[in-house]
């Protein structure tokens, strides 16, 4: 019988390296995405074009995406908030972008100093500049906070279904729905989901958990359980939002390898090569990993 396929986007390198507050040394992230494109993950986002004045950590984003060593079969994704963004991406050569919204007011403000209709609006600007930039870049669309905001509390699955048919709408071709401060619970998730169930298509989202209250995979499950077969995560647990204070970082992407193949589900990563490239990080940054798989099966 053929197995279900999970598709896992890794946001390590920029999801769990832009919180970081000293300076990730630029040929240690190189090393470390390098490391990560050996695994067999399909799709790994490298960095941000964002202002280095708000994210000073992703100050690197050309030398770091210059200098990877790029496979064909794997796209490196690029966060961008503005035109600005998008023009520096493009020049490098970019050929997919991730462009990020937020269901809340609050998140908006303190992550892009605007409102999340300007939000949508600087999105529209980007999708227009593509145009003439390039017609053939990718763009994956971001909606924070889809379940709780740090600032505003509970969010109405409403507010997530409405800028998600605008992203939707303006060519993202795929929505990742994010639990920026991981506050969702098995029944918020699963109300949020079939919310948005009735204006698309489950083949059309991806779910984006931090763990910061421990409820990640169990909101995973959920997500999958809808029909949802594209989760984002980061290698070690790294990271959190510079500008969602005490969230902690993404699910751990090996203890989600190491669930998505107990459950019989294929991903195509090797999951003692992906617990090295965590081992290698956690290592350069002297953190102690956040992933449980980690611990239990790293082996010198
Ligand atoms: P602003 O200060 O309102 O904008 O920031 P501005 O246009 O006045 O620009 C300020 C300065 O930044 C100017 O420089 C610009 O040129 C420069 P100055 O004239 O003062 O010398 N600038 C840029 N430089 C390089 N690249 C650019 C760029 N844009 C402006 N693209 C802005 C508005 C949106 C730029 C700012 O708020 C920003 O960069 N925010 C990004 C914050 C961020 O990266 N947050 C983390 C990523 S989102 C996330 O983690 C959530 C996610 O994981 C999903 C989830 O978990 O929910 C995706
Ligand atoms: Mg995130």
């Amino acid at each position: 019988l053929h197995k279900p396929f999970v598709k896992i986007v890794e946001v390590g390198p920029r999801d769990g390296l832009q919180n970081e507050p000293t300076h990730v040394p630029t040929d240690v992230k190189i090393e470390f995405i390098n490391k990560l494109s050996e695994t067999g993950l399909q799709s790994i986002e490298v960095t941000s074009f964002v202002s280095p004045k708000w994210v000073p950590q992703m100050g690197d984003n050309t030398e770091v995406f210059t200098k990877i060593a790029k496979k064909p079969s794997i796209s490196y994704p690029v966060l961008v908030p503005n035109v600005k963004g998008l023009e520096a991406a493009v020049s490098v050569g970019a050929k997919e972008i991730a462009v990020f919204a937020s269901a809340s007011e609050g998140f908006s403000r303190k992550n892009t100093n605007c409102s999340t209709q300007e939000g949508v609006n600087r999105i529209k600007e980007i999708v227009e500049k593509t145009k003439s930039l390039d017609s053939t870049l990718r763009i994956r669309g971001y909606i924070s906070c889809v379940v709780g905001c740090p600032y505003d509390g509970y969010i109405q699955p409403k507010a997530v279904t409405t800028i998600c048919e605008s992203l939707l709408s303006l060519g993202c071709y795929e929505i990742s729905l994010g639990d920026t401060i991981g506050v969702g619970t098995r029944s918020t998730m699963e109300k949020m989901i079939k919310d948005l169930l009735k204006i698309t298509s489950a083949d059309k989202l991806a779910i984006h958990c931090h763990d910061t209250y421990g409820q990640a995979l169990v909101n995973i499950c959920t997500a999958l359980d809808l029909g949802i077969r594209v989760v984002d995560s980061s290698v070690s647990g790294l990271g959190g939002c510079p500008y969602a204070a005490g969230a902690t970082g993404n699910v751990a992407s090996e203890d989600l390898v190491y669930m998505l193949h107990g459950m019989g589900a294929e991903t195509g990563v090797d999951l003692k090569k992906l617990i090295s490239a965590g081992h290698f990080i956690s290592e350069k940054i002297k953190k102690p990993t956040a992933s449980r798989v980690n611990k239990a099966m790293y082996k010198k």
